[in-house]
């Protein structure tokens, strides 16, 4: 099956299998009236009409770009999908001036979800991750990492997981599980999180690594919640199992999460809103990449992590949304570029690259998608606008017109016929 993407304004992507530090993440190639040729699942060919005409047969099938721009599929590559329940309550607190971490101390935040999910069965999971997957889709996302997290105890992190591996078997969007039992201490062990820990490495994460559902782990690192000194333990046997590492680091304060996963090795750091210098050194030095989750600085109305220093000091910064019901309620990667540039203060270019290169690296998957290149997989945007800069400037709109996932046309003009996610 080969398929050919005509009457484009201009590709717009960054180059390599790498993630971009410094002045490299505002680099992006233009390449203006070019077509691009996708043969089974990757791309064979970026350039112009004339050269393609010369070198390949004609195509199974055209796609019409309308000429809009076309970018990379979107990586969101911190997410929460898998939950059950929501918590429109406590947003109403605390649009009435409650804080996320009062709500918290009165029994309601993370703890709340995971009575929903654990009340929830394995199908109702699929069903609401299928849904979130969908959104995700039609707004430009490709691939998704996805943690558990909201299970807290071996069966209920299980369910998790394998409702997303079963997600994963029937959704276009390709799905990156993550490990994290250490997202809280679970009710039932709060007179006892130092017996959680030791429940997490001696048991549930061999279990999880035993039954392959996952390709890494992440812990929430902060005061309260697990210390480093914890999470040094519980990360410990990750590389024993193959996993990759990320981290919640310095969302609520500093404890040095960022000098922590870098000393790990770890393939990402989350949050960093109170990272420290030394901290952004660490990550600079050990090419971790800091992903930045401006929604929640939106959703939670609190301050927006360093991006521009980030950036400064060479650390290849990627963005996600963080999709989960208490600190950042979407599926928008469009909403969280906005929010990066507008918010954190990322320029566009910067934006587009931490959306899809630095996110596929922070996932280990740079050497196979995050940029249009020959070689790489056929993960496509098509937008309906001449220039990737209007996800930015033309906020709080869906401007995803197309999008093409390993070579299949997968969302098929969204803006003339409404939204029609091809699932298959
Ligand atoms: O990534 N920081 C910790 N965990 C989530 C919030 C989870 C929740 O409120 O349900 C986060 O922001
Ligand atoms: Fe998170």
């Amino acid at each position: 099956m080969s398929l050919l993407v005509v009457n484009i304004s201009q590709v717009v992507t960054p180059r390599g299998t790498a993630a971009q530090g410094g002045a490299a993440q505002g680099v992006l190639e233009h390449l203006p009236g070019a077509v691009v040729r996708c043969e089974g699942p990757g791309i064979v060919f970026v350039g112009s009409l004339g050269e393609h005409d010369n070198l390949f047969p004609p195509p199974d099938e055209v796609l019409d770009a309308g000429g809009g721009c076309v970018i990379p599929g979107f990586v969101d590559p911190h997410t929460h999908l898998p939950f059950a329940g929501y918590r429109e309550g406590e947003f109403d607190r605390r649009l009435r001036g409650e804080s996320y971490a009062q709500i918290a101390a009165a029994g309601g935040g993370i703890v709340s979800t995971v009575a929903a999910t654990r009340a929830a069965d394995e199908d109702e999971l699929l069903r609401l991750t299928l849904q979130r997957l969908d959104r995700q889709l039609l707004h430009g996302t490709t691939s998704t990492e996805a943690k558990s997290g909201y299970g807290l105890n071996l069966a209920d992190e299980l369910k998790q997981l394998r409702a997303l591996r079963r997600a994963g078997e029937r959704h276009a969007v390709e799905i990156i599980p993550t490990a994290m039992p250490a997202h809280e201490v679970p009710p039932e062990w709060r007179h006892d999180p130092e017996g959680y820990v030791r429940l997490v490495v001696a048991q549930i994460h061999p279990a999880i690594a035993a039954a392959g559902l996952v390709e890494g782990v992440d812990v929430f690192c902060e005061k309260g919640v697990f210390s480093p000194e914890q999470t040094r333990r519980l990360l410990a046997g990750a590389p024993g199992f193959g996993w990759r590492i990320h981290l919640h680091a310095d969302e609520l304060c500093n404890l040095g999460g960022a000098e922590l996963a870098a000393e790990l090795g770890a393939a990402s750091a989350s949050h960093l809103l109170h990272v420290s210098d030394a901290g952004i050194a660490a990550l600079a030095a050990a090419g971790t990449v800091a992903i930045a989750l401006p929604g929640v600085s939106f959703f939670l109305r609190d301050r927006f992590a360093p991006v521009r220093k980030l950036v400064e000091a060479g650390v290849p910064v990627a963005l996600a949304t963080d999709c989960n019901p208490g600190s950042s309620h979407t599926e928008s990667m469009p909403q969280i570029l906005a929010l990066g540039c507008l918010g954190a203060g990322l320029f566009a270019e910067e934006a587009l690259v931490a959306a899809t290169l630095n996110a596929a690296a922070a996932l280990g998957r740079a050497d196979r998608i995050g940029s249009v290149e020959p070689c790489k997989q056929a993960d496509l945007v098509i937008l309906d606008a001449p220039d990737p800069k209007h996800l930015v400037y033309h906020f709080g709109v869906n401007l995803v017109r197309h999008v093409v996932k390993a070579g299949r046309v997968v969302v098929r003009d969204a803006r003339l016929m409404g939204y029609q996610a091809n699932t298959q």
